[in-house]
């Protein structure tokens, strides 16, 4: 019987995110989308944890990490403004950020989760050399990304309308078949 069989869902929930000396990569808002998965069967010396708001698609991610019998892979089910509080500094190795709700009307753009000072604690969770991927569809966020990660002290690597193929997630197919324009940016600290 292979090791996998043993392997549960429950294993893969954290209560907190602690660094425990691999490298670590964080993807937020990962919804119904498996990069993640992709990304850490290719490297298993890499921990990878995904934090996602919504129980049902953290359960749903649960369940396939357990399936796919990956140990390299976590989840933290709750809202990502707590934890970037939480993590020490330069203990991050890359943040991966695939189209956050946008919130499009004016009065909502409050409720967007990357703002000057979530973009502070990204910036300081990150190691040196380390990056922070982000895309978005919505316009006046791209601006705001661009300005508070900026002023957090990133360097912006690349911005583009393509979406590269290994992080083409469920939306970014989504957008790509209605034809909607998206932004990509690729983030580092140096
Ligand atoms: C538009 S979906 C994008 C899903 C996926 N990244 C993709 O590209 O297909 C945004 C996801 O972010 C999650 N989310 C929204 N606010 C969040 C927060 N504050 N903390 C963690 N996850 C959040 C939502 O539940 C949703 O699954």
């Amino acid at each position: 019987m292979t090791e996998q069989f043993h392997f549960e869902p429950r294993e893969v929930v954290v209560d907190r995110i602690e660094p425990d000396g691999r490298p670590l990569h964080i993807e937020v808002g990962f919804g119904k989308d498996v990069r993640i998965l992709r990304e850490a069967r290719h490297d298993p010396d890499g921990l990878y944890i995904g934090i996602e708001i919504s129980r049902k698609k953290a359960q749903s991610f649960c369940r396939k990490v357990a399936r796919a019998g990956l140990r390299n892979v976590r989840c933290y089910l709750g809202d990502v403004r707590p934890v970037l509080e939480e993590l020490p500094g330069g203990s991050v190795s890359s943040f991966t950020i695939l189209f956050p709700d946008p919130w499009p009307k004016r009065r909502q753009s409050k409720h967007r989760w990357i703002q000057g000072p979530t973009a502070a604690l990204l910036a300081s969770a990150l190691r040196e050399g380390g990056g922070l991927i982000v895309a978005t569809d919505h316009q006046g966020y791209v601006e705001q990304i661009r300005e508070v990660l900026c002023e957090a002290g990133l360097m912006l690597e690349c911005e583009s309308h393509e979406i590269p193929d290994e992080d083409r997630t469920l939306f970014a197919q989504r957008f790509e078949r209605v034809g909607e324009t998206v932004t990509y940016q690729r983030w580092r600290k140096s």
